[in-house]
């Protein structure tokens, strides 16, 4: 195979054939194409995008690459939920646990934070002694266990992915439907599921910023996932505000933990509950009495300690990661809160240090946001929109500057 035909077929609007697809991804697991073609192949998908079937090519192969979760044939139903995400968003660390209440199999893969956007692992690693790393044997152990397990991708799993998408985001391929589609989808076909409801997100705070390029990308998501045999369902949803209160890793375990508690907030608690409840085999009514009668707590608390995690500090998560400097962003003037921007209060939790630029840095579970209001809420002057929580006073000075960019009062 010559790969800078290749390459130069798809920078000029060809179709590639699913041989030359899956080949292109075996050579590149085993390391036999450089980066730097992969880049360019990356870049020309990027600009002349692929047909269906080149996308269901690149997704099969990209499963390929590695091994899937394997499960016995008497497995109870296989489920999950992925959302291309946002800022607060804390539903994974709800919705499984949730879903795992009614006996099904919930084998959740899911990523880190990278850019403005926060990441499940990071959020759960913030809890003192999770583990987010398990090898194949402990993922079965944990899920025969508890119904739920909550790991990384692993060096077998989509392995392909995981050396592409490393590249796409140096080299400014991120943003690709295509790409996008086989990276989400490769994974979640090796979890081995029956089911899976898909969050796609639009706004100011998604990689998708309008409401077509996110219908855009569910259809490619749908038509993929259909040619490669797997069920999913999708909901579009608003990401113009953070989703619940807090924005950051403790803070968003914490205002997770109230939610699975059955306290809230309203529009958290809403948005599991619709994604929990297309794949459940309960009815939403079931799901959400999981949430008020203890059962979705104390399972989120069966999978913490399962995964090693230490289930004595969840109440105290607080303390445990404190910043030194909490400073509160009040209402310069009275009225209604028109905007609160879910990107300026993702690039203020970002800067604080709460994500990352790089996979290679590492993030501060204590700082973030809390206390953000719900836009439409009105408010007095002085009346607190945010609280900051940061490791010094210029810190938090800037963020405050940055969250008040995207904060309108009417
Ligand atoms: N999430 C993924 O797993 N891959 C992408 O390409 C984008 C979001």
């Amino acid at each position: 195979m010559h790969v800078p035909s290749l390459i130069a077929a798809k920078r000029d609007g060809a179709v590639l054939k699913h041989e030359e697809i899956h080949e292109l991804i075996r050579l590149f697991t085993k390391g036999e194409i450089p980066d730097c073609q992969m880049s360019a192949l990356a870049m020309a998908i990027y600009f002349r995008g692929m047909i269906a079937e080149e996308t269901a090519a690149l997704t099969e192969a990209m499963l390929h690459s590695g091994s899937m979760l394997r499960w016995p044939s008497n497995a109870p139903m296989r489920v999950d939920k992925h959302s291309t995400g946002g800022i607060g968003d804390k539903t994974s660390l709800i919705i499984a646990p949730l879903l795992a209440c009614d006996g099904a199999w919930v084998p959740m893969i899911s990523g880190r934070g990278l850019g403005i956007t926060g990441g499940t692992l990071d959020k759960l690693e913030s809890i003192p002694g999770f583990l987010t790393r398990l090898d194949e044997s402990e993922i079965y152990r944990v899920i025969e266990k508890t119904g739920c397990v909550l790991i990384g991708q692993t060096e077998h799993i989509c392995p392909a992915d995981k050396k592409l998408y490393s590249l796409r985001d140096v080299t400014g391929t991120v943003p690709s439907i295509p790409l996008i589609t086989a990276s989400i989808l490769s994974k979640k076909l090796a979890e081995g599921l029956n089911r899976l409801i898909l969050d796609v997100k639009h706004g100011s705070g998604a990689f998708m910023r309008t409401h077509d390029e996110a219908e855009e990308l569910a259809q490619s998501l749908v038509k993929t996932a259909q040619m490669l045999g797997l069920k999913v369902s999708v909901h579009l949803n608003a990401m113009n505000e953070p989703t619940g209160h807090a924005a950051g890793n403790a803070l968003e375990v914490i205002e997770a933990i109230g939610c699975l508690q059955g306290k809230g907030p309203t529009d958290l608690e809403e948005i599991c509950l619709n994604l929990a409840a297309t794949v459940s085999i309960s009815s939403r009514a079931r799901l959400q009495t999981f949430l008020r009668d203890g059962s979705a707590w104390r399972k989120f608390q069966q999978i913490v300690e399962a995964q090693g995690g230490d289930v004595s500090k969840l109440d105290k998560l607080g303390q445990v990661h404190r910043a030194p400097v909490i400073r509160d962003v009040r209402a310069d003037k009275s009225g209604v809160l028109h905007q609160m921007d879910a990107y300026q209060v993702g690039l203020a939790v970002l800067n604080l240090g709460g994500g990352r630029s790089r996979s290679s840095d590492s993030v501060d579970f204590a700082v973030g946001c809390d206390q953000i209001v719900k836009t439409g809420t009105k408010v007095a002057i002085g009346h607190v929109l945010a609280r900051i929580h940061a490791r010094s006073e210029s810190a938090a000075e800037a963020a405050e500057q940055t969250i008040r960019r995207g904060i309108t009062i009417e």
